[in-house]
């Protein structure tokens, strides 16, 4: 009798389950017609979002900056509330006296690096490290993190080494040469970047997407080709998966969501030389909490989507909240439509039992 009730009882405290008002730390939002369709999506469940500058062009100058933010709040529809947090894109360009007048009338919140090369949208970005020292020195002095793409771009590094090789080869040294540098390592993929992030001192957090703690590299490779699976940095093996839920899940106040989620039409993605990037905005937070529940660890999604990477940033939590519930499967289209074409939501293979309400 006694038993069955309490087993009642955690039944009951399992069905939903509400959590601060998320953010998301690490999302491509694009321009023009794709916005229009894109910024829906996640203004629905997250408050706000750091917002990836790698536009063409890109957003590289303060002005750039609020221009583009502008342009999102126009986008927003009519009644939703969502908070753009901007970045710009550094280039050997860059000028840090612009940099420092963003960050200190607010509009920016980040600085985003880009190794030439490395993904989409990353011509403009960084061969030579030394050219953007006196930047990097002039955030270390004020604060303002660097976010981070850890790839190295040397053809002779195979692709699934590149985030382990740019640790060592590029984002130490940056480190060890800029003292109080803040850094974000966006988006880690594998063992040695939840490993490097974990052992660092608090100037260093990572974000980490809902993909990648759910596929591995079969599932873009096995049994045919699934260009949808296909993003960079590329999912790795089986063990770097696991080692990112170790990380997410690990209530660690250095680890936090960005989803990362980068929107391309269908046909660009199927195709010959397809473009990298997983669509998950929409569905993101009911396959964290599956993922979450999975782990045993639901207690911790709220640090992981709305408590830990605020912190990080210095702002407050949000004040608002949301509500999952779980019952029958959530229903989720398997695209969106967008003016620059149909977007195929990141499908995460099983059935979603949460669902926000
Ligand atoms: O998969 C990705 N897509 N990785 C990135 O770094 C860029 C992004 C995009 O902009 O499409
Ligand atoms: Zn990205």
């Amino acid at each position: 009798m006694e038993k069955g009730r309490a087993s009642v009882y955690r039944l009951t405290m399992t069905q939903t389950l509400t959590l601060r008002r998320p953010d998301d730390m690490h999302l491509h939002l694009r321009d023009g017609a794709m916005l229009n369709a894109v910024l829906p999506e996640s203004a629905r469940h997250f408050a706000r979002a750091i917002v990836m500058p790698n536009l063409v062009p890109p957003v590289v100058t303060a002005r750039d900056a609020a221009a583009y933010r502008d342009r999102i709040l126009a986008a927003l529809p009519q009644g939703m509330r969502f908070e753009p947090l901007m970045t710009l894109y550094l280039t050997e360009a860059t000028d840090p006296e612009d940099v420092a007048a963003a960050h200190a009338s607010g509009l920016v919140k980040a600085v985003k690096l880009y190794p030439a090369g490395a993904t989409t949208n990353s011509q403009s970005g960084v061969k030579d490290f030394q050219n953007v020292r006196h930047v990097l020195d002039r955030m270390a002095e004020i604060g303002l993190p660097l976010c981070v793409h850890g790839e190295v771009t040397d053809p002779a590094v195979d692709i699934f080494d590149r985030e382990a090789v740019f640790i060592d080869r590029v984002l130490d040294p940056i480190r060890r040469a800029t003292p109080g540098l803040r850094v974000v390592m966006e988006h880690i993929t594998t063992e040695e970047g939840a490993a490097y992030a974990g052992a660092g001192d608090d100037t260093l957090a990572a974000t980490i997407t809902t993909h990648h703690l759910v596929i591995n590299r079969n599932h873009i490779l096995a049994g045919g080709i699934r260009p949808h699976y296909y993003c960079l940095p590329v999912a790795k093996r089986e063990k770097h998966r696991l080692a990112l839920r170790r990380a997410a899940t690990s209530g660690a106040a250095r680890f936090f969501l960005g989803t990362d989620s980068a929107p391309h039409p269908d046909h660009l993605k199927e195709h010959a030389c397809g473009c990298a990037g997983c669509f998950t905005a929409t569905n993101t937070l009911s396959i964290l909490a599956h993922v979450f529940e999975e782990e045993g660890a639901l207690d911790r999604l709220e640090p992981f989507t709305s408590l830990n990477g605020a912190a990080f940033y210095g702002l407050p939590p949000n004040p608002g909240r949301i509500t999952l519930e779980k019952g029958a499967p959530a229903a989720y289209p398997a695209k969106i439509d967008t003016g620059a074409g149909p977007v195929t939501l990141f499908d995460p293979g099983f059935p979603l039992a949460w669902k926000v309400l």
